[in-house]
């Protein structure tokens, strides 16, 4: 089996996609490792995302993310999948530090589903936790629109039709 040449694979895309959930299971699959970029910064840190947040504000969080970004490149022995945050390639180089790697693959999902599922979710999501519910769903498309401009930017779109895991596996593998 040929997973993208050797390569790493970076799954993007908005909060609530999927990235952490197909990712590690694409990766079981495959047998090959998976990282979360956030639970990564978490264990490096001693806490959680929304305590870097609250604590240090957005801008340290960042700084954190593309630190991370970095050290994955710099210690990756065995190519694996990178489930990274909502967030990650539309900060400083990070996206061209990802393609650089590996293949970049963005969850393309409806602002409806994830409007549905981060409304369950919204107190581990600081950039929306205080948002109102009833601001929620213009909320997350405003920035859904605003972040396409680099989440189109990946090498493959995979849109909400092909999200399964099975979509997920056919690009990784070539089988379809
Ligand atoms: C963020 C998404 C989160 C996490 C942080 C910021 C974002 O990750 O990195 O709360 O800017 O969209 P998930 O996409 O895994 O929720």
């Amino acid at each position: 089996m040929d997973v993208s040449r050797g390569r790493m694979i970076f799954l993007i895309g908005f909060m609530g996609a999927g990235k952490t959930t197909l990712g590690r299971h694409a990766a079981r699959r495959l047998n090959i490792p998976f990282t979360d970029l956030d639970e990564y910064i978490e264990a490096q840190q001693g806490c959680k995302v929304q305590d870097i947040f609250a604590e240090k504000g957005e801008a340290a969080f960042r700084a954190l993310e593309a630190a991370a970004l970095q050290e994955i490149h710099h210690s990756s022995a065995t190519p694996g999948i990178i489930a990274t945050g909502g967030g990650t390639p539309c900060y400083g180089d990070n996206l061209l530090m990802m393609k650089q790697m590996g293949r970049v693959i963005y969850l393309r999902q409806d602002p409806a589903i994830l409007t549905g599922r981060l409304r369950e979710h919204k107190a581990e999501r600081p950039l929306v936790a205080q948002v109102p519910d009833a601001e929620l769903g213009a909320f997350i498309r405003d920035l859904i629109t605003k972040r396409e401009a680099w989440y189109m930017q990946a090498d493959v779109v995979l849109e909400r039709g092909s999200l399964g895991l099975e979509g997920l596996l056919e690009q990784l593998t070539g089988n379809s």
